[in-house]
């Protein structure tokens, strides 16, 4: 618990009943954790894996919100609101949450001033971020979107490798050029310019930045 960076701040005496009221659940790779407008009374902290949060369109297209991974926490906003879920999670690998039920965490609100800062904190991220994302959709163009969404990836779930970042995540050209906000064909066009400037290379489920290039 004490690699989460919402109870980083806590000592171990604190740290306890929270050890006693949250449970494990492991998710097999490509399980929905819950859907989009589904009553939500849960808190989940990642202790392993990725989580991938989306919505969806009327005609069913998918818009990839979010990947989570070890350490970040999701599904407040419904214990927050009393509304449903405002978004689906599946697991894209094996992953391993913590799971807090609401009572118990309206009550770790109550009791520990760190963590309903941490929690603020974590909205005022993300509320940046979507303004962000808002103003690049506006703003950018398709080919510094795609490029700068792979940044994003690479700073939350990257391994540096000397002058490589690799990031190993189960996100297909779908996922990508949504979470980008381009056509699949722009995000294949892109991919493949940026992988003959030398400045990416990518398998299936692996992309890596060459950070040399990049700078070029
Ligand atoms: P909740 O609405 O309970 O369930 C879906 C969760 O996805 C939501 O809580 C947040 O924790 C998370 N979520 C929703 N929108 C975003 C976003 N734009 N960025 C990151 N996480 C989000």
């Amino acid at each position: 618990l004490k690699k989460v960076p919402l109870f980083d701040k806590l000592s171990e005496s604190q740290l306890e009943p929270i050890s006693r009221i949250a449970r494990r659940r492991s998710l097999s790779a490509g399980s929905i954790l819950f859907q989009e407008k589904d009553p939500g009374n849960v808190f989940y902290v990642v202790l392993g894996g990725s989580i991938k949060l989306f919505t969806r369109s009327a005609g069913g297209d998918e818009k990839v919100l979010s990947v989570v991974g070890a350490g970040d926490s999701f599904g407040e906003l419904a214990l927050l609101d009393g509304l449903p879920r405002s978004a689906s999670a599946r697991a894209l690998e094996t992953s391993l949450l913590l799971e807090i039920a609401s009572d118990d965490f309206m009550r770790l609100l109550e009791s520990h001033f760190d963590i309903t800062k941490g929690i603020l904190a974590e909205l005022s991220r993300r509320l940046r971020q979507t303004n962000e994302h808002v103003s690049d959709l506006t703003f950018l163009d398709d080919r510094t979107r795609v490029l700068k969404n792979l940044i994003n990836l690479a700073n939350q779930h990257g391994k540096r490798d000397g002058v490589f970042i690799n990031i190993h995540l189960a996100l297909n050209y779908d996922e990508l050029s949504q979470m980008a906000g381009v056509s699949k064909q722009i995000l294949s066009e892109v991919l493949r310019e940026l992988e003959a400037k030398g400045v990416l290379t990518f398998g299936i489920n692996r992309y890596t930045l060459n950070l040399t290039k990049l700078r070029g």
